[in-house]
């Protein structure tokens, strides 16, 4: 079956199985910043924004997204470069292996709830496993990224 949508501002028209994820269809078509983990719907690595929302890519099926625009880090770099220089600030970028799916996150509260509260960012920030910090320099950098300077 072939699927369209819009990627990072792109028409996309692709040829999928029925039962295909989105992680592995963007992986297919060479999108590097969509990171695999525990295709569990539990870590959040494989996050990117269906329609200006974050989604779990590992458990969309792809043929889901038909008609549908899909961000990725790639589609909002300028955005995802300043969320990176307030990790580095704050200490939040050690592995790095959570960030793209975080910063997402961060990008899509920003779009979605300008004044977000540290109880927002959290809420944001849950289903999105970190195993280097906790959790308080994301909560610090977003809190940055979204304007405040406290
Ligand atoms: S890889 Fe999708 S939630 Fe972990
Ligand atoms: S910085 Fe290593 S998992 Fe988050």
């Amino acid at each position: 079956m072939i699927v369209n949508f819009l990627l990072n501002g792109k028409p996309q028209k692709i040829e999928i199985a029925p039962g295909d994820f989105l992680l592995d269809t963007l992986k297919a078509i060479g999108v590097t910043s969509v990171r695999r983990g525990c295709e569990t719907s539990s870590c959040g690595v494989c996050t990117v924004l269906m329609n200006g929302a974050p989604v779990l890519s590992c458990s969309l099926l792809s043929a889901r997204v038909e008609g549908q625009t899909i961000t990725t880090v790639e589609g909002v770099a300028d955005e995802i470069s300043k969320i990176a220089d307030h990790f580095g600030d704050e200490g939040a970028d050690q592995c790095g292996f959570c960030n793209s799916g975080i910063a997402l996150a961060a990008f899509a509260l920003k779009t979605q709830k300008p004044n977000a509260t540290d109880e927002d960012i959290k809420d944001a920030l849950s289903g999105h496993l970190c195993r280097c910090s906790g959790y308080q320099s994301q909560v610090k950098a977003i809190r940055k990224y979204l304007g405040d300077p406290s």
